[in-house]
């Protein structure tokens, strides 16, 4: 028996039309809460309808930061059935980015039955239309009301969720990348391989720029060298060089993407030659298929990347036989199309 409250909306909500989706743009009826003080730790769990949240113009969070984030989907499969994908990894994750920006661990156990509780509450709103999902976005923020630095002394804990499609406009067509090469993203020793919104405030100004030139995202560069491939901020990035797959190593700047993770298994498994090592951007020259991986992005096809005056055209502008295998297998498994080798896959029902 689940010890979190659930309290009802009175009015629900209607549901977008399923075409209009998008990403990010429509919440549904109820919210997860649990709060942190330093005399009680974590407590109150609890389903809430939807609803803004009262801060202290103090509260830490605005000031400095202090918040971490994670992003996860919940999968409808034919059978009218919902399933989570790897969990525990995104749990695991934010605990880690929780000990990187001082911020009190939450009982993963506590974590996953709220995520199932809040999907069984919100069970109506998991899409059914081909590649829509439930996304969930839980979140820490710090709100103790103080201006002075120091790690706060009180937390909310949230989770929200949103109705999906795709990340990008373009859907399953190869996207454009622009790579950065005067602003930089995260260096090791800093935050990058957190997930606490401060990196991506970060991109804003070079996302903005590649935007404004028709691109659809940016191509980070490490901050030293200025010219090993990193990451592209809402993916981690896979490159076929002739025979060999490689993918950027996580040498502290990168975010470990869960995504990202899979696909390295499930190329393993297939006997394929993958690497995870330094990527210097001047071997794109050599690139005959490449891709992003993440929860939003899935798995993105890239087309084109441009750095500087040079324009790498990849595998001429279409998505790659390797890709397109991958992203059928990797949805396979989190829409219960195809069987899970791997375990990945819990319903929100156990
Ligand atoms: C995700 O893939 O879930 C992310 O958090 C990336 C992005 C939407 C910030």
């Amino acid at each position: 028996m689940s010890g979190i409250a659930i309290e009802r909306a009175s009015a629900l909500k209607e549901k977008p039309a399923s075409g209009s989706l998008g990403f990010g743009k429509y919440f549904s009826d109820h919210m997860f809460l649990l709060d942190y003080s330093t005399d009680k730790g974590w407590y109150d769990p609890r389903i809430v309808p939807f609803q803004n949240l009262s801060l202290s113009p103090a509260a830490m969070v605005f000031h400095y930061a202090q918040e971490v984030f994670e992003g996860l989907k919940a999968y409808r499969k034919a059978d009218g059935s919902v399933q989570l994908f790897r969990p525990e990894a995104n749990i695991k994750r934010m605990n880690d980015s929780c000990e990187r920006l001082c911020i009190p661990k939450i009982d993963p156990e506590l974590f996953l039955d709220a995520l199932k509780t809040l999907v069984r509450t919100e069970i109506s709103w998991v899409p059914g239309e081909p590649d829509t999902s439930l996304y969930l976005r839980p979140f820490v923020i710090a709100t103790e009301p103080h201006v002075g630095v120091h790690a706060s002394s009180s937390y909310i804990f949230a989770i929200i969720a949103s109705p999906v499609g795709a990340y990008y406009a373009e859907g399953l067509n190869p996207v454009k990348i622009f790579v950065e090469a005067k602003d930089v993203r995260a260096v090791k020793g800093g935050t990058g391989q957190a997930k606490t919104g401060g990196n991506y405030a970060a991109t804003l100004r070079a996302g903005l720029e590649a935007e404004q030139r028709g691109f659809s995202q940016v191509l980070w560069l490490d901050g030293i060298n200025r010219k090993y491939i990193e990451e592209v901020g809402s993916m981690n990035v896979f490159f076929k060089f002739g025979d060999e797959i490689a993918t950027p190593r996580l040498q502290g700047s990168i975010l470990p993407g869960i995504t990202r993770d899979s696909c390295l298994r499930i190329l393993r498994d297939w006997g394929l030659n993958v690497t995870e090592r330094e990527i210097d951007v001047a071997e794109l020259a050599n690139c005959t298929e490449a891709w992003g991986s993440g929860t939003a992005a899935v798995i993105s096809p890239i087309g084109k990347i441009v750095y500087g005056e040079t324009r790498y055209n990849i595998n001429g502008g279409k998505i790659g036989e390797l890709t397109q295998k991958l992203y059928d297998y990797l949805t396979g498994i989190q829409w219960g199309r195809i069987e899970d080798p791997y375990g990945w896959t819990c319903s929100v029902n156990s």
